[in-house]
């Protein structure tokens, strides 16, 4: 997809090193940075310079390219990707890449390993692009179809982040949207914001205005009412993690979403690549729930009148905050999953008759 006209990835090799878009400074800058070692890599994913399952996913696989760079030695790759793995806790798409990558390298010699390694790290990217471009068609028809019942604009309710910024081209819950608006079909998105980190407004509805989508940032709390209203047609979200049952875990907030949607019976659909899903973990109470930094919630990022990035706390400096980043929604409240292989019901049947 575009900024400021260019077509880009969130992710590329070039020259020995890892580039990224460092999303931390989105909206307000926009910087190409370098990661050179596996530390940079592990570091990346911490801060959240890059984020959203399927980037995350991208991300170490390059991670392992690096250390395998910087040090060609089986005890310093195996350490790097267990760092790696351990270096955020619910986008399952971290350890399927990394898996994904030392399966691969296993038993190679070491003067092919690098070549193996990179091809690897590119091919896992490349399918993510293939998926998300795959989501995207199969999503459409779902927008058309409403599109066609009601002859106006469809609009559509996102949470977070699960656009290209999130993935390495397309997105997951946007690659629907793009698809359609590149269709000519009217679109128009209601942005959550979403807190903590206000990465709905931040990347979501940034992204959306570089490919020229019409949207509206609202609070996380809006939607409910716009449900009520009759203003939203249908959600589309991503997810950190979905189970094999088809319950979802994506970021704070989703499942009441969920839940307003049901009571008003909009359509909930989640979008993911099969990479995003668990086909281990049984219950949702087993999902690991990344509870990061309270200052997510104290604290606001933004720009003043100089142009500056400055940081703000918002609460009394006293008080105690709590910062769960996600949850989980039970398969019984979504409509439907927007898989690269087709759209299919939240449920261990519908999951299997696609991918087993
Ligand atoms: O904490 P993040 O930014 O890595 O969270 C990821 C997300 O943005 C989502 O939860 C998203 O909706 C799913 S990832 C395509």
């Amino acid at each position: 997809m575009r900024i400021n006209g260019k077509a880009l990835r969130t992710i590329w090799f070039e020259d020995n090193k890892v580039k990224i878009i460092d999303q931390t400074k989105l909206p307000h800058q926009f910087i190409v940075k370098d990661l050179k070692t596996v530390t940079d890599a592990i570091n990346a994913i911490k801060v959240m310079e890059v984020r959203g399952a399927p980037l995350i996913g991208g991300t170490a696989a390059y991670g392992i390219v690096l250390a395998i760079i910087e040090k060609n030695d089986l005890n310093f790759i195996n350490q790097a990707a267990g760092d790696l793995i351990n270096s955020r806790p619910t986008a399952i798409n971290l350890k399927w890449a990394v898996d994904r990558m030392m399966k691969k390298i296993k038993g190679v010699n070491s003067k092919e390993i690098l070549s193996l390694a990179l091809n690897e790290a590119k091919a896992i990217c490349e399918e993510d692009v293939g998926f998300c471009k795959s989501i995207g068609e199969h999503g459409l028809k779902i927008i058309e179809s409403i599109y066609q019942k009601k002859k106006d604009t469809v609009n559509i309710l996102t949470h977070c982040n699960a656009g290209w910024l999130a993935t390495i081209d397309w997105g997951t819950a946007t690659s629907p949207i793009y698809h359609a608006h590149q269709k000519g079909i009217k679109v128009h998105v209601w942005v959550d914001e979403t807190r903590p980190r206000n990465q709905g407004a931040n990347l979501t509805s940034y992204e959306l205005n570089e490919e020229g989508i019409p949207n509206t940032i609202i609070a996380d709390n809006t939607g409910g009412i716009l449900m009520q209203r009759g203003q939203v047609d249908m959600c589309i979200v991503g997810t950190d993690r979905t189970l094999a049952n088809g319950d979802v875990c994506n970021k704070i907030g989703t499942y009441l979403k969920a839940l307003a949607a049901k009571d008003n019976n909009v359509p909930f659909y989640v979008a993911l690549p099969s990479s995003t899903i668990d086909w281990k973990i049984k219950e949702a109470k087993d999902i690991p729930i990344e509870e990061r930094n309270s200052e997510e919630l104290s604290h606001v990022y933004g720009i003043d009148n100089s142009g500056a990035i400055k940081k703000v706390l918002i609460y009394p400096k006293q008080s105690k905050a709590m910062n769960l980043a996600f949850d989980v929604t039970p398969a019984k409240y979504v409509t439907g999953l927007i898989t690269e292989k087709g759209v299919c019901d939240a449920s261990k049947e519908g999951l299997e008759k696609l991918f087993k």
